[in-house]
């Protein structure tokens, strides 16, 4: 039910966590702790999942090879484009910086199932919200981002990724230093109810 003047909120954590969550705008070292990378990652394996396909892989890029994540990024921007000035390979280069830990999130697409290949992804994008949310319970922030990096084939095959499978997103996480503006929750505009047929030709 949509929310009401007369209903009353309730509170659970879980609650708090998913309707509080905000990226933040910037993230220092340092990472995740081991026991809580854990337990994000394990939230991610709890997204929902079509036929049990686990149609996921979590490749986690943190310390020197985040540099290397970045010679990939550079090289494949050099790739899309014939002419790009060294400032702005520079800033691509050094996107991986803005984070201690950079989560991978890919959709590992099975053919042969009868599960259809959005559905799969659509539960990579659930994993990945799962752990965004998860770092935000935690304490940690995280930001989501794609760009074209993420759907190019110099970087997929960096990652030994296949045709089949498709980045959803970089997860950034890490210490939170800049917050993000906390964000009221309206679904205003979204929300209608349906109450039949729709109107139109028969
Ligand atoms: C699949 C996906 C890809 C995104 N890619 C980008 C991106 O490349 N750059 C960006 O600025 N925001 C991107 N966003 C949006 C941000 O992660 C974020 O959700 C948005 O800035 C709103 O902030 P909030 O998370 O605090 O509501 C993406 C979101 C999704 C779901």
């Amino acid at each position: 039910m949509l929310e009401t003047q007369d209903s009353k909120h309730r509170e659970t954590a879980v609650l708090t966590a998913l309707i509080g969550r905000v990226s933040p705008v910037r993230v220092v070292a340092p990472g995740p702790a081991n026991a809580d990378l854990d337990q994000i990652l394990a939230a991610g394996v709890r997204a929902p999942d079509h036929g049990r396909l686990r149609p996921w892989r979590f490749l986690l890029i943190r310390g020197d090879a985040r540099q290397r994540f970045g010679d990939v990024l550079a090289k494949a921007l050099r790739l899309r484009k014939q002419e790009v000035s060294e400032s702005a390979l520079q800033a691509e280069h050094d996107k991986p910086l803005r984070a201690p830990l950079i989560i991978v999130v890919v959709a590992a697409v099975r053919g042969n199932t009868k599960v259809p290949a959005i559905e799969q992804i659509v539960s990579a994008g659930a994993a990945a919200q799962n752990m965004l949310v998860a770092a935000h319970a935690l304490g940690y922030g995280g930001f989501w981002r794609t760009g074209d990096a993420a759907y190019d084939d110099h970087v997929k095959q960096s990652f030994g990724l296949t045709a089949d499978d498709e980045i959803v997103g970089f997860l950034y996480l890490g210490h939170i230093e800049t917050p993000g503006r906390p964000k009221t929750p309206d679904p205003v505009g979204v929300v209608e109810e349906w109450t039949g047929l729709p109107a139109g030709p028969a």
